[in-house]
């Protein structure tokens, strides 16, 4: 199984996919979500499913699903613009966002996002043709950058000795492999009260690999351009950063979450409206599906003008 979907239905139903509508899904992955879009389309010949990954694992999944109202976009979601430009779509419908890593980037260790596996390189990139490994930026970056990091993106309280202890042991020898890495921080992470302050510390250097707040920033802006209006966003979100950017889009029509003053009209308004309150998995997807339990899914709607 390359990943099992979190919230299937709910994110889904979510869409409120109409005929001839064109949504998007940003995070192919397995393509659970895909699937079910195109299941939901029915006979429709005229709805159509971009989907993108910057992954070729996921390229080669996607490659499976045989069907003319498909589109399979290897690209990272930040140049969603760009690409829907290149495929002539003005507008869409709907789009769907599950953020993060799949089931799968865990169980194959050679992609480095593991700290189970000790032999696992430290690499952690989705797309493994561009930018720097886990393993570059535990050698290059300095200390305050990387304590900035740990802090920042893995909420861990001794980030500070966590990064000098880094910069320490990079003098003696470099650290490539996971066990390289936890040998030099447990006896820190042994005292951190935070839950899983391994898996906090494997989740900041991805995050900082990849990119993804900024990555999730551009999304989301990109999203609000081509979204039509009484159409629909939404997030699957799994730390706490990446559903702050999403909540603050939706209140203030902006991922900083400040609102916008004009002269003459006073506070604008956001061009979303949040469908509900987030929703969580239930206690049972939570028990058969471990991953599931961070994730909070977001639905807004797009007001009409
Ligand atoms: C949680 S998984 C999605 C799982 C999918 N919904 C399913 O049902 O199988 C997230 C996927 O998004 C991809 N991804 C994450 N950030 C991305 C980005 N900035 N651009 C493109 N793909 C990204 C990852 O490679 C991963 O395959």
């Amino acid at each position: 199984m390359y990943h099992t979907p979190v919230l299937l239905n709910p994110s889904i139903d979510a869409l409120d996919i109409r005929p001839g509508g064109t949504y998007v899904d940003v995070t192919f992955g397995g393509g659970g979500h895909s699937r079910e879009i195109l299941r939901r389309f029915a006979d429709d010949p005229t709805a159509h499913l971009y989907a993108f990954d910057q992954d070729p694992d996921a390229e080669q999944e996607a490659q499976k699903i045989n069907d003319p109202r498909f589109t399979f976009i290897r690209s990272n979601f930040r140049w969603l613009s760009n690409f829907m430009r290149y495929h002539d779509v003005p507008q869409i419908d709907g789009l769907l966002a599950d953020l993060g890593v799949s089931s799968h980037h865990f169980d194959e260790a050679s992609r480095g996002f593991t700290f189970r596996d000790p032999e696992a390189p430290l690499d952690m990139r989705m797309n493994p043709r561009d930018g720097l490994t886990a393993a570059d930026i535990l050698r290059d970056y300095a200390e305050e950058r990387l304590a900035t990091l740990f802090h920042l993106y893995g909420e861990l309280r001794d980030s500070r000795r966590l990064a000098t202890a880094i910069v320490r042991a990079r003098v003696e020898r470099p650290l490539l492999t996971a066990a390289d890495l936890l040998e030099v921080v447990q006896p820190i992470l042994a005292h951190d009260k935070a839950k899983n302050p391994q898996a906090r510390l494997f989740q900041a250097l991805r995050i900082e690999v990849n990119h993804e707040m900024d990555a999730l920033r551009d999304l989301l802006l990109a999203a609000t351009d081509l979204i039509v209006p009484d159409g629909r966003l939404v997030v699957l979100t799994y730390h706490s950063l990446e559903d702050r950017l999403v909540k603050n889009l939706v209140r203030t029509g902006n991922v900083e979450g400040t609102l916008q003053q004009d002269p003459i009209y006073g506070t604008l308004s956001s061009p979303w409206r949040a469908v509900g309150q987030p929703i969580v998995p239930s206690e049972a997807e939570q028990q058969s599906n471990p991953r599931s339990r961070s994730a909070h899914l977001r639905i807004a709607h797009k007001q009409k003008n």
